[in-house]
């Protein structure tokens, strides 16, 4: 069974014809953007934008027709997948590095709808290492000041070479156990320079769609 497949394919189905849509990064945001694109071939008429440089490949490939962002002045919706969710829909996001793109395109969506397989569900957000971005100037000096906020920063690397994002900065993995207070630690992210973003997700999904192992699917709002 594909619960992430499983997940993508519902979320879909809150697509309506002529929506604005905001395409997800990662493993399970790749069924929604294989789904959208039959849906596309379907007759279905959207206009899309991609939050990393490898779903706007896979978009392309599919025939979903993407648009400039000078083009729109918002979205109406967008799936994506999350590495955490947490009952208040709170998220860590970015284990596949696209953080600071998904969140600017969930921010400028009427609505976000997570997809997931039930393990990313956690009652305390922090067991997964959270993704923080970073700009790679002077970054020893920044992965220091995250250190001072109570964890033990790793360079992200990818085959022996370091990380790079569409964006060209780098990804701190963040280990802070569970996060406790994770507002406040957004704000104490965001507050040192260096911090483009990090990968919490604070009041931003409306819905999140969850394929359990049972073969059944749950909306958590
Ligand atoms: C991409 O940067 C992430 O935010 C993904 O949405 C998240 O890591 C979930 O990815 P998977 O669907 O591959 O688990």
């Amino acid at each position: 069974m594909n619960l992430k497949k499983m997940a993508a394919e519902k979320a879909v189905e809150y697509i309506e014809d002529g929506m604005r849509v905001g395409l997800g990064t990662g493993s399970t945001a790749y069924w929604a953007i294989k789904r959208i694109g039959e849906r596309v071939r379907e007759g279905m008429t959207i206009q899309a934008v991609a939050t990393s440089k490898a779903s706007e490949k896979l978009a392309a490939e599919e025939g979903i027709p993407l648009v400039p962002f000078h083009q729109l002045d918002g979205l109406d919706l967008t799936i994506d997948g999350a590495d955490e969710v947490n009952p208040e829909l709170s998220l860590i996001k970015g284990g596949g590095g696209a953080l600071l793109r998904e969140k600017i395109v969930a921010y400028h969506s009427k609505q976000l709808i997570i997809i997931a397989d039930e393990h990313k569900v956690v009652n305390t957000l922090g067991a997964f290492p959270l993704p923080v971005e970073i700009i790679p100037f002077a970054h020893e000096w920044t992965l220091g000041s995250l250190e001072k906020l109570g964890c033990s920063p790793q360079l992200r690397t990818d085959n022996d070479q370091l990380y790079v994002t569409d964006n060209g900065n780098y990804i701190a993995d963040c280990r802070f156990g569970e996060i406790a207070d994770p507002a406040k630690l957004h704000q104490q992210l965001l507050y040192i320079p260096g911090v483009v973003d990090n990968g919490l997700f604070i009041g931003m999904a409306d819905r999140a769609v969850i394929a359990g192992s049972d073969g059944t699917v749950k909306i958590m709002e």
